[in-house]
């Protein structure tokens, strides 16, 4: 399993960091099987897997439900639990509280939460108490209301040195690594360059430390539009309707099941219903 360590060597050896997303224990076992360096239990969950239209109304119980699943399906690999909205805001004892149940609950190697400001102590105070934790700059889906709408961030130079000041801050606070979610590519450069933890980039380009997509993106499975920064390696869309279309009209026309699929019996242990 890689390690913080290992994954800090990894940005200084200049060898990239894979990370992808997983809900369940499927596409955890076939992400370990396909030698990925790390997953994310992504709270996207609440839009890919649950079909709501963001992550906001996501919750502790559906993080920790899908975490244990994610993890008993990639025992062997270091996995990241995002935080849930609003599971770190209310009160440091609320946060604590809700980071101690993720982590100990799913057996995570990390979890992840979103944004700088007052979220900084929270980086600290997680780290403080054993909870490697995992910055997220950028687009910061939780924040989606208050930053009106999913759209490339640091556009501009005020915005772009706040961005870049985040990430040190991120870094001060005692995050091992930080995802930069849709950024301009020039803008995450100068973000990597500039702090000694891994980033992982999802729309942010390609000199980043390290790429993480959503499962489904990848796989094109359930999802029709797919955002410019997503490049699809399959289309399970197609496979998974051609595969049950099938079964369909194979029924249907019944010629499912045949007879490699049917239990036999012997003649004489029929019973017969007419006496
Ligand atoms: O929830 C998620 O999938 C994420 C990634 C997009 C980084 O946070
Ligand atoms: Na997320």
């Amino acid at each position: 399993m890689k390690t913080r360590a290992k994954l800090q060597k990894m940005k200084e050896n200049k060898e990239k960091i894979t990370m992808i997303t997983a809900y369940d224990y499927p596409s955890a076992k076939l992400s370990q099987e396909s030698g990925v360096d790390t997953i994310l239990v992504g709270d996207s969950l609440g839009m890919v897997v649950l079909g709501y239209d963001s992550t906001i109304p996501v919750t502790m119980e559906d993080m920790i439900h899908h975490g244990k699943a994610v993890k008993r399906g990639a025992d062997d690999t270091f996995v990241v639990v995002d935080m849930p909205f609003m599971s770190y805001h209310i009160s440091k004892e609320e946060t604590l509280k809700n980071a101690q149940r993720l982590f100990q609950k799913t057996g995570a190697q990390a979890l992840k939460i979103e944004g700088a400001g007052e979220v900084l102590n929270t980086i600290e105070q997680l780290t403080h108490a054993g909870i490697p934790v995992v910055g997220h700059l950028g687009l910061t889906p939780q924040t989606v209301n208050v930053i009106g709408g999913y759209r490339i961030q640091g556009k501009n130079k005020k915005d772009a040195e706040e961005l870049i000041e985040n990430a040190k801050k991120v870094e001060e606070a005692g995050a091992m690594a930080l995802v930069l979610e849709c950024v301009p590519e020039p803008l995450a450069r100068l973000i990597t360059e500039h702090v000694s933890i891994p980033t992982i980039g999802i729309g942010a380009g390609k000199f980043c430390d390290g790429q993480v997509l959503v499962f489904h993106d990848i796989l094109k499975y359930g999802v029709d539009r797919l955002p410019k920064f997503v490049k699809p390696y399959g289309n399970a869309n197609d496979w998974f309707q051609s595969s049950i279309t099938q079964y369909v009209n194979e029924v249907k026309d019944e010629v499912f099941p045949s007879k490699e699929n049917v239990y036999e019996m012997d003649e004489e242990e029929i019973p017969s219903l007419y006496g």
